[in-house]
């Protein structure tokens, strides 16, 4: 292969890389798969990417390079900014070394090294393409001068073509997380700016760029997303010279990067997954996330959750009685939320001191867990280690350990609470060995790890701004307590939905979605959040039958098929549910249990249905011998009874049987009117279940039907 032009290819994607120097390298094409092409044939189609010049223009043609510089003539967002005391604001790359190129079973990756001698800063810049055909890139700088300087942005880019002529980005709050938002990709900037210090409950984890009206099943599609949890900058954005980027990196806040002689910036990841459609750019995330060796093999143990059952109500009885009745219904995992430590007994103190309350438990925790362990499920507790109440010991003995813009005043509260300044090596040390020391004394499996505000105004204890430093320091607090507890789980909370990044998932195994638990607004915060990241990373929990936070009535059918898919649980006061209703609840959990290894090892996928109120998604094996729908009536729908629904990612060629699955042959009220095949399941090959589609049943609004489809037998 030519060292000046790569071409990988990899499950239909293709991306040719321009190595020729001097500059910085470009990527030519990054979309639909090439075919095989020889050096000759590469060089040819090299030729032709060049535009014309035009005029009014510089005399050598701009290009958009890996790094979009005005020193190439690129006059939008700039891939770096910069200065040293005003100076050497305006860099130009010129490569000091051949590329290096690497390719394993694993990865393939290449290495460019480029330097500018006259404003003395180093780069190299990475890119790899990742098992499934994701790729990825980031950028390393390096100040090879003799004074201070100050990098601004460094963001990483990727070019689509122009007939991705709309965006998709994410956005949402509180309660509503993962709201999708489409535009015309017009002239200009889509810039999505992050001061929050997280990933943000409006952050979009996912921005798209594609052909007008692409959607899940078909239109090409090119996915970006940022592996970091703090501030950080996306921008989408198209030139009058043809040129379409989606680019993204860190946002530094002014004077957070000032690199000493020989200090470096490395920025997180940029990732990028193209698509004939939304549902195959997603499974390269989760053919890449599965591929690594922390992801969880073990099946996800379904879990119970006490806040939405007791809240702040740490009473041991109730506890226990929910425990047997957790344990009643197949749960596998307890988990003790919010209320156990300090003086944590509401919202307003507490935080910040991770021992037990003598107060709400005094004989310590050790008699729930142990009751816990003894009705054969794991425990886990939930922690919030980046945070302090002013009103815990923690803040009174040491004010000087939280998060401000300096001098003596603190930024705005929320949640009565503040934030922890992690890169203070003393406070560090000091979190790190209270929950050290509460996984040496418990037996405790998993830590629910929370961060329930904005970082506003976050400055170190001199000053300075500590976003980047404060989120390297979440993770290496992570990183060391996975070290020394082998076996234990993180998952990633934030408000809910908040921490959802690929950064925290180096770490965090599962993500909670929102604190909503209404199954209908879950519908639409999975669906955004498994496009990148698969369903047993993704917390789904069957909440109350009155639903806390949107005060809607739904039947536990709809929000047990609803949490079905994901890692399963329950948040619900069982203590105060009937024994018919627990054996419902059993039953949903066994019929979870039984399809699990194919819901969390198989091929997500999801319909474009042209009723909007009645979605259709599913998992299929990823030999397509087995699948499980949902058929989710979100409201209403005009046509009634609705036509034919479509499966999709079945295998044309296979017959499939097709039966409802229906736990404990008991979803009351689910289905108003039950179609012919309702019995006795019907049998259809791939083709017609995708092609012609089935009739579904016609259902009330806010509920949902599961179908089992697997491979028919031959003899059957
Ligand atoms: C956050 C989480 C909830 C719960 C509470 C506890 O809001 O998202 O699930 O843990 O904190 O205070």
């Amino acid at each position: 292969m030519s060292n000046d032009l790569i071409h990988w290819r990899d499950e239909h994607v293709s991306i040719l890389v321009d190595l020729s120097g001097p500059a910085l390298p470009r990527i030519l094409h990054w979309g639909a798969d090439l075919g095989h092409h020889d050096d000759t044939l590469l060089e040819e189609l090299a030729d032709t990417v060049d535009p014309q010049r035009v005029s009014d223009e510089t005399d050598d043609l701009v290009v958009a390079t890996v790094l979009p510089l005005e020193s190439a003539g690129w006059v939008g967002e700039p891939g770096l900014s910069g200065h040293r005391s005003g100076r050497d604001f305006a860099p130009k790359f010129v490569r000091t070394d051949p590329p290096e190129i690497e390719e394993t079973d694993d990865v393939r990756r290449i290495t460019v090294r480029a330097a500018d001698a006259e404003a003395h800063l180093e780069l190299i810049w990475t890119i790899e393409m990742l098992p499934g055909g994701l790729v990825r890139q980031r950028n390393r700088v390096t100040n090879t001068g003799t004074s201070t300087y100050e990098l601004t942005g460094l963001l990483c880019a990727y070019p689509v073509p122009s007939n991705a002529g709309e965006l998709l980005d994410l956005t949402g709050r509180h309660l509503r997380e993962r709201t999708p938002q489409r535009s015309p990709f017009t002239i200009g900037a889509h810039v999505r700016d992050n001061r929050r210090g997280r990933t943000g409950l409006d952050g979009s984890i996912l921005t798209f760029a594609g052909a007008p009206g692409f959607g899940f099943e078909g239109g090409e599609v090119w996915a970006t997303h940022l592996a970091w949890s703090g501030n950080h900058r996306l921008v989408a954005e198209r030139a009058v010279r043809g040129t379409r980027l989606l680019s993204g990196g860190e946002l530094l806040a002014p004077g957070e990067m000032l690199l000493e002689p020989g200090q470096s910036y490395e920025s997180p990841w940029w990732y990028g997954a193209y698509g004939d459609g939304i549902t195959e750019a997603s499974a390269r995330f989760h053919t890449y996330l599965r591929s690594r060796p922390q992801h969880p093999r073990r099946e996800r143990p379904v879990t119970i959750n006490t806040w939405e059952a007791v809240y702040f109500d740490h009473d041991l009885g109730r506890l226990k009685a929910l425990a047997d009745n957790a344990a009643r219904v197949g749960v596998e995992r307890f988990v003790l939320d919010d209320g156990w430590f300090g003086a944590r007994r509401n919202d307003r103190a507490g935080l910040g001191d991770w021992v037990v309350s003598a107060d709400a438990w005094p004989d310590g925790l050790a008699p729930l867990i142990d009751h816990v362990r003894g009705l054969g499920m794991e425990f886990g507790i939930w922690v919030e280690p980046e945070m302090v109440n002013p009103d815990s010991d923690l803040a009174r003995a040491h004010p000087e350990w939280i998060l401000s813009p300096g001098g003596s005043r603190l930024p705005m509260s929320w949640r009565h609470q503040q934030v922890l300044d992690l890169t203070d090596e003393g406070a560090y040390q000091h979190v790190l060995g209270q929950l050290d020391g509460l996984l040496r004394d418990h037996d405790i499996a998993y830590l629910k790890w929370d961060h329930n505000r904005d970082l506003l105004e976050a400055g170190d204890r001199h000053g300075h701004p500590a976003v980047h430093r404060q989120t390297l320091a979440a993770y290496a607090l992570m990183d060391e307590l996975l070290r020394r507890h082998p076996g234990l789980e993180i998952e990633s909370c934030s408000s809910g939905g908040g921490r959802v990044d690929l950064g925290v998932l180096e770490r965090a195994c599962r993500v909670w979605g929102s604190d909503c638990l209404d199954a209908l607004e879950r519908q639409q915060i999975q669906r955004w959040t498994t496009a990148l990241i698969p369903w047993e990373m993704l917390g789904c929990h069957i909440g109350s039958d009155s639903n806390h936070t949107t005060g809607r009535k739904q039947s536990l059918g709809f929000r047990a098929a609803t949490a079905f898919f994901g890692h399963f649980g329950i948040e619900w006061d069982l203590t105060k549910v009937d024994s018919e209703t627990l054996d419902d609840v059993a039953a949903w959990v066994t019929a979870h249990q039984a399809v699990r290894p194919l819901l969390h090892a198989g091929r997500a996928v999801t319909g474009d249905h042209p009723d909007d109120q009645l979605w259709v998604y599913g998992v299929v094996a990823q030999d397509g011998g087995d699948a499980v729908f949902a058929l989710a009536q979100r409201g209403t729908s005009l046509e009634a009874p609705t036509g034919r629904v479509r499966l999709p990612g079945l295998q044309p060629d296979v017959t499939y049987d097709v039966r409802p699955l229906v736990p404990g042959n008991k979803v009351r009220g689910t289905v108003v009117k039950a179609v012919p095949w309702w019995d006795n399941g019907f049998r259809a090959s791939g083709a017609a279940l995708s092609r012609m589609g089935l009739i579904a049943p016609t259902q009330y609004p806010e509920q949902a039907v599961l179908l089992r489809v697997t491979r028919a037998e031959e003899s059957s």
